[in-house]
């Protein structure tokens, strides 16, 4: 197979934790005899400085060229202050609305070596195996108007109707191959928007008998989700509510450089990035964990490629090198061997030769 992959490595570790993905990409892709062609192109706030433009037109040029996108992070603390149109994070937003990347999905799965990684119980965090289907292009992220004056601010929650319909449809879909069960999430008792999710969701229910559906408020479901996390399988919820319920799931693997994500629409095209952020703190000193944005690899073979095979194997040689005890700095338990991104990245792709030595 051959395909044209753009790669937008970002700020802060977004570098980093491409360059070891682009790296286990090319060892897959060398392995099972596909040829990836990768494009380098800005975006953030590293765009900002050379074009003046979060999302270059160059770039959407690169990415319409291509078959997929891989993304590592967006934001920093010297961009922090300039206005909305001028921030990295309005690249992020701008080029998931111009591909419309409606759905992100966001897995969270227990991987047994290291169960001891998270703050929470063994026992709760041992038998995880859940999807976050996050609404990607809707919502307060972009509903009009959005105003700011000296003494007040306006952002606008809106939802159509096709809006949801389509991210709750892909969401069923997905429950019906797992374990076939859905939880939506929602502020209903409070939201108009949240009503409509709802309605939708329950419109939608009759056309997929297989699936058991449960709705959940928001708040009490960020309580549930670290108490009882085992009991979810695919969760659907919108926007922003998606975005905080990601972040704190990552306390169940025990690091958010664990947690990959694929945004994507209908035709399978999709852009893959860590759920994690630049980490500014961290930036440059070669200690970020780069499994997130290796497993969002193996997300876009799987998704966009139906490499499902090649996928498997960079999920597998992942978990191999946690099982034989080596883990980055934010990762790090007591025994562990620490290593940096690079040696990290190495043993991930020794890992997936030596399978190959021993076909
Ligand atoms: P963050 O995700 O960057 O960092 C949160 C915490 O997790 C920090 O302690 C960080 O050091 C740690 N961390 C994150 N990824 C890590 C990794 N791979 N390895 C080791 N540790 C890791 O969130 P933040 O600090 O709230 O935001 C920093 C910047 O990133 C902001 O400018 C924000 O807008 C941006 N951001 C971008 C994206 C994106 O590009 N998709 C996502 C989230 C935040
Ligand atoms: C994420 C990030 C983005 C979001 C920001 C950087 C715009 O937090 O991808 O989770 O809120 O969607
Ligand atoms: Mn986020």
């Amino acid at each position: 197979m051959e395909k044209k992959i753009t790669v937008l490595p970002g700020d802060g570790i977004g570098p980093e934790v491409v360059a070891s993905a682009v790296s286990v990409l090319q060892s897959v892709g060398k392995r099972y005899h596909h040829t990836f062609h990768i494009a380098y192109g800005a975006i953030g706030g590293s765009a900002i400085d050379q074009h003046n433009d979060p999302l270059p037109q160059e770039t959407i040029a690169l990415c319409e060229e291509s078959d997929a996108i891989l993304l590592g992070a967006v934001g920093g603390p010297k961009w922090d202050q300039n206005p909305a149109e001028l921030r990295p994070e309005k690249g992020l937003l701008r080029i998931r609305k111009h591909f419309d990347l409606f759905s992100n999905l966001r897995p969270v799965q227990a991987i047994p070596s290291l169960l001891k990684a998270s703050p929470l119980k063994e026992d709760i965090v041992k038998d995880v195996d859940l999807l976050i289907v996050r609404e990607l292009t809707g919502g307060l992220y972009f509903g009009e108007p959005r105003q700011r004056t000296e003494k007040a601010a306006l952002d606008t929650l809106v939802y159509t109707r096709f809006e949801v319909e389509r991210i709750v449809d892909s969401a069923f879909q997905l429950a019906r191959v797992r374990r076939g069960k859905l939880t939506s999430v929602d502020k209903a008792n409070v939201l108009e928007s949240s009503r409509l999710w709802r309605q939708i969701v329950d419109e939608k229910k009759v056309g997929y008998p297989d699936v058991e559906v449960e709705h959940s408020l928001v708040d009490s479901t960020a309580m549930k989700l670290i108490t009882n996390p085992a009991a979810y399988d695919v969760v659907v919820t919108e926007n922003m509510f998606g975005d905080i319920l990601s972040d704190e799931a990552s306390v169940i693997t025990g690091s958010l450089g664990v947690l990959p994500s694929a945004s994507i629409r209908s035709d399978n095209f999709g852009l893959y990035e860590p759920v994690h952020g630049s980490a500014p703190e961290i930036a440059g000193l070669g200690i970020a964990n780069p499994a997130a944005t290796i497993l969002s690899v193996a997300m876009m073979l799987k998704y966009s490629f139906g490499l499902n095979e090649e996928a498997a194997e960079i999920e597998r040689a992942v978990a191999a090198v946690f099982e034989d005890g080596y883990f980055t700095g934010d990762l790090a338990t007591p025994g562990s061997r620490v290593l940096t991104t690079a040696e990290w990245t190495e043993k991930v792709i020794n890992e997936l030769d030596t399978s190959f030595v021993s076909d």
